[in-house]
């Protein structure tokens, strides 16, 4: 039986947990090559002997998305190992959180340099292999839907998904001459590691998460990769978008839900 990414190459940077891992497991249920990537070979190494025991073989390499040569090698050794790289999630993300007054400049760096310059570097060396290629390609940022909003103590993630949204359009326009669809996801709270990071470290209740969302819950780590797939396939008129699994969070002003 044929599925939705045979034959597909498709990597997914920061996919050792959470939505990485969730997008990689269910590219592998539609029949894609994939390679999973964490910081750290033994982490991604776990990630993928779980997903090759439950779905299918990954391939898992370790590289840093701010780490210019050791992402170039990632490029490179999937393309000796698979031919090409057709898919490419940036999904690897960082929150430090704090008030600004108290931040230092190296912390918002380090996030701004994992998620905004990292997602750069991966799309950079993804689009310039699809453009060499010369078939196309589908490239997927992950950003979130509080890259459109403010938040006290969020500042240096909020902003750099904010970079990531227009990075997206940039690209999108870009390489449209090339086939090369640039889109991005902007979920909202998904119940993951970095979630309950959070949870632990500022404490917010999870009963004014689900209060303040329409659909009144948490999205999970499927709907998510569900989206991604979508648009890993590439056939649809659609680029520099940015999709909002966020259970109506966006759309909700102030008021009664009902
Ligand atoms: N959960 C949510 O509610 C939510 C909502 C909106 C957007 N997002 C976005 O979704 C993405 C995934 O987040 P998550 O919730 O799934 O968090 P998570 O479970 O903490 O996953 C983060 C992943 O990123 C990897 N990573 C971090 N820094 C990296 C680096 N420098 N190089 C390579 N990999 C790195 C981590 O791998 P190692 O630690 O093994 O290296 C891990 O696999 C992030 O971009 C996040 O901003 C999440």
């Amino acid at each position: 039986m044929s599925t939705t990414l045979d034959g597909q190459t498709a990597v997914v940077t920061g996919s050792s947990s959470g939505i990485g891992f969730g997008i990689a497991q269910e590219f592998t249920a539609q029949g894609a090559n994939v390679v999973v990537n964490s910081r750290s070979q033994t982490r991604a190494n776990d990630a993928a002997e779980e997903i090759t025991a439950e779905t299918g073989t990954v391939t898992p390499i370790e590289a840093d998305v701010t780490d210019v040569d050791a992402m170039q090698a990632l490029v490179d050794r999937t393309v000796s190992e698979f031919g090409s790289v057709d898919v490419w999630v940036n999904n690897a993300g960082i929150n430090i959180r704090g008030p600004v007054e108290e931040m230092s400049v190296d912390d918002w760096q380090r996030v701004i340099d994992v998620n905004l310059t990292g997602t750069f570097i991966g799309a950079k060396l993804a689009g310039t292999q699809m453009i060499a290629q010369d078939s196309g390609g589908s490239i997927i940022n992950i950003s979130s839907m509080m890259g459109e909003q403010g938040q006290t103590g969020r500042t240096p993630y909020n902003t750099s998904k904010g970079g990531v949204n227009n990075l997206t359009r940039c690209l999108a326009v870009e390489w449209a001459e090339h086939d090369v669809y640039v889109n991005a996801i902007a979920p909202g709270y998904i119940r993951t590691e970095m979630v309950d990071d959070a949870q632990d470290e500022i404490g917010f209740e999870e009963a004014d998460v689900i209060d303040r969302t329409p659909l009144g819950r948490f999205g999970t780590v499927e709907e998510v990769a569900n989206c991604a797939t979508f648009l890993a396939e590439a056939n649809h008129f659609m680029t520099g978008e940015i999709l909002h699994p966020d259970g109506g969070w966006l759309s909700f002003g102030w008021g009664s839900k009902s």
